[in-house]
């Protein structure tokens, strides 16, 4: 539908013309076709779903979740089998994807515990220097939207400057949070801060209180009036602060926005994959005559799980199972979608997983509120393989061939430069771009990803190098250190509800852990110098590789610092007057959807 002009290229048409004819000629006469397929510029439909494992879907090898649509979309394109999301957590990962850069080159890593926002008036954000692949797209006459959930910050001074809003990245239409979907968005679905209790030591603090207080009456200790008092004023004060954050926190940060407008706040989760999916239907038709970019990001399946109706009970997985299948029946009203309006051939679909299953998310009633790694160890937040090896998806018909594998190393930053290049874009230069051009891969031009070294980074410090060498099969990974698991013979953190990467909850190695991905891929026997005899060649390629990367790793301000992710009273936003508490009923623009099935 879009063709690409010889204007585009800077070139008048009537030096072009015979250009084409001879490329034309050449082409037809090396046997391929010569089709306007290399000057046609596709629509992009990224889609991305919070949290979900590799090993949830019919495609990467389950049984008995039915994912038939996602399916559909590997059948007919091509299946990354190691495919690497930048980071193990929401926020760096969607900051790499976006930016095809490491997230530690924007900022957008903590060097604490927590590293993602939690809380919608936070100052930090994706600096608006970096450039999203969707800003690139829209300066060459695409039409962009985010849909679903962003987490990539809001406001930097006020309530309403939007610096770091979707539509400051490039999506002109924006339907969806600025946050993430949380537990206490949902009534009745617990809280982010159940884990912050276990850490305060309420207990221990009452009792020196009391002691404190018993001495003083037995006259051991002599504690002044005024200071007494004053300290109970304090911590009446600080309990009295938690409380209204605690009351409100929902109203405050479960929000729904259509463009720079708060809509709907709280948000009602139930139907919301399925107002998602309306509004992503109804942007496709819209733009059925231009070419277009629609990043779809879906709130599932994050905490708090939830489906409509009638998806509840569906699967034999809970409601974790249930609300994967109206994801993948979203997957499917997309796909539908783009037949209907025979875009399919001329559009390229992508789906992925931010990262791995958050394997600590089991509900306060015992029920399974996580995805499934398969074979792979571990999940979200930590850089084993079933942290960061994410399903990965690609389909464009009238672009490569469908119907097969690549085993070879791909990143979810690499959708920067195949997104920005097939656009018409040129790779900004000025700047490290990590990704790499996917196209090669795909079309079958190139055997080997140009992903020699991968480096996973755990918030802000370098977990684990991974180096594919271009001679040998074998899929090296080093760790420099590992989580602490907590049980220790599980493979999640369930006393801090997610790993962290700071002293005290890991353990460094000295010499690295190493790992053939290619004999072990479950990570579940570390290499020895007696077991693997390139033991020490392999540090010493990886030290070399790593000190290369490091050195090119320039310091930037930290959007994850705890002063950008503390809540700033002005930075919220709030659909009504502070009087009516921040409180909106339902989105009336909303799109209605009949469910084809
Ligand atoms: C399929 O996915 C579900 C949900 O994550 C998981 O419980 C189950 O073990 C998986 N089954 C197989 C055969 O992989
Ligand atoms: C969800 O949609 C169904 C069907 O349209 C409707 O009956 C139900 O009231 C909606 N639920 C909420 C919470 O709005």
């Amino acid at each position: 539908m879009d063709f690409k002009t010889d204007e585009d290229f800077g070139i008048s048409s009537a030096a072009m013309t015979p250009v084409w004819i001879l490329a034309c000629a050449v082409l037809v006469l090396r046997g391929s076709a010569c089709a306007a397929r290399d000057v046609r510029r596709p629509n992009f439909v990224l889609l991305m779903v919070d949290d979900m494992g590799i090993g949830d879907l019919g495609c990467y090898g389950n049984k008995t979740l039915k994912t038939p649509n996602i399916d559909r979309l590997a059948e007919e394109g091509v299946r990354l089998t190691q495919h690497i999301a930048s980071a193990p957590l929401c926020t760096p990962s969607r900051a790499g994807f976006l930016t095809g850069r490491y997230p530690i080159r924007s900022g957008m890593v903590s060097q604490s515990k927590v590293g993602v926002y939690i809380i919608s008036a936070a100052s930090g954000g994706l600096p608006n220097q970096e450039l999203t692949f969707a800003r690139l797209a829209k300066d060459q006459g695409y039409s962009t939207a985010l849909i679903g959930k962003w987490h990539l910050g809001l406001n930097c001074d006020r309530h309403d400057d939007l610096c770091h809003h979707p539509s400051a990245h490039g999506f002109e239409h924006f339907y969806g949070i600025s946050m993430t979907n949380l537990r206490d968005c949902q009534p009745g679905h617990g809280s982010v801060f159940q884990h912050v209790h276990t850490h305060v030591p309420y207990g221990s603090l009452a009792l020196g209180a009391l002691a404190l207080a018993f001495l003083h009456a037995r006259g051991v200790v002599c504690v002044p009036r005024r200071l007494a008092l004053g300290m109970l004023g304090l911590v009446v004060m600080a309990a009295a602060l938690f409380g209204v954050f605690r009351w409100t926190f929902r109203d405050l940060n479960c929000f729904l926005m259509r463009g720079a407008e708060v809509v709907e706040q709280p948000f009602v989760s139930e139907n919301l994959t399925r107002r998602m999916t309306a509004e992503a239907l109804q942007f496709l038709e819209r733009n059925s005559e231009r070419p277009f970019l629609l990043f779809l990001s879906f709130l599932q399946v994050h905490t708090a799980l939830f489906a409509s109706s009638q998806f509840q009970g569906r699967s034999s997985h809970g409601l974790y199972g249930d609300a994967v299948m109206e994801v993948d029946w979203s997957v499917g009203e997309v796909l539908r979608a783009l037949d209907r309006l025979r875009l399919a051939e001329q559009t390229l679909v992508y789906l992925t997983s931010d990262q791995g299953p958050h394997l600590e998310e089991i509900s306060v009633r015992g029920e399974v509120h996580h995805g499934y790694s398969g074979i792979y160890r571990a999940g979200k937040s930590t850089n084993w393989e079933g942290g960061i090896r994410v399903p990965g998806l690609l389909r464009w018909p009238g672009g490569f061939p469908g119907g097969r594998d690549i085993s070879d190393p791909t990143s979810n930053m690499d959708l920067f430069p195949t997104v920005v290049k097939l656009a018409g874009a040129s790779i900004p230069q000025d700047r490290e771009i990590d990704g790499r051009d996917l196209l090669p891969l795909l079309r079958g031009e190139s055997e080997r990803s140009e992903h020699e070294f991968l480096f996973h980074y755990c918030n802000a410090y370098l977990n684990a190098v991974r180096w594919s060498p271009r001679n040998s099969s074998a899929v090296w990974k080093v760790f420099f250190f590992s989580p602490i698991f907590h049980p220790e013979n599980s493979s999640a953190c369930f006393h801090t509800h997610a790993c962290f990467c700071t002293p005290g909850y890991v353990t460094y190695h000295a010499p690295p852990l190493l790992f053939d991905l290619s004999r072990d891929p479950s990570e579940s026997r570390p290499l020895t110098p007696d077991t693997e005899p390139a033991f020490r060649a392999v540090l010493e390629a990886v030290a070399a590789a790593t000190e290369r990367h490091s050195r090119g790793v320039v310091p930037v301000p930290d959007q994850l610092s705890p002063g950008n992710m503390l809540w700033k009273p002005w930075l919220q936003p709030c659909c009504s007057s502070w009087t009516r508490l921040c409180r909106c009923a339902r989105d009336h623009q909303q799109g209605e959807l009949t469910l084809s099935h």
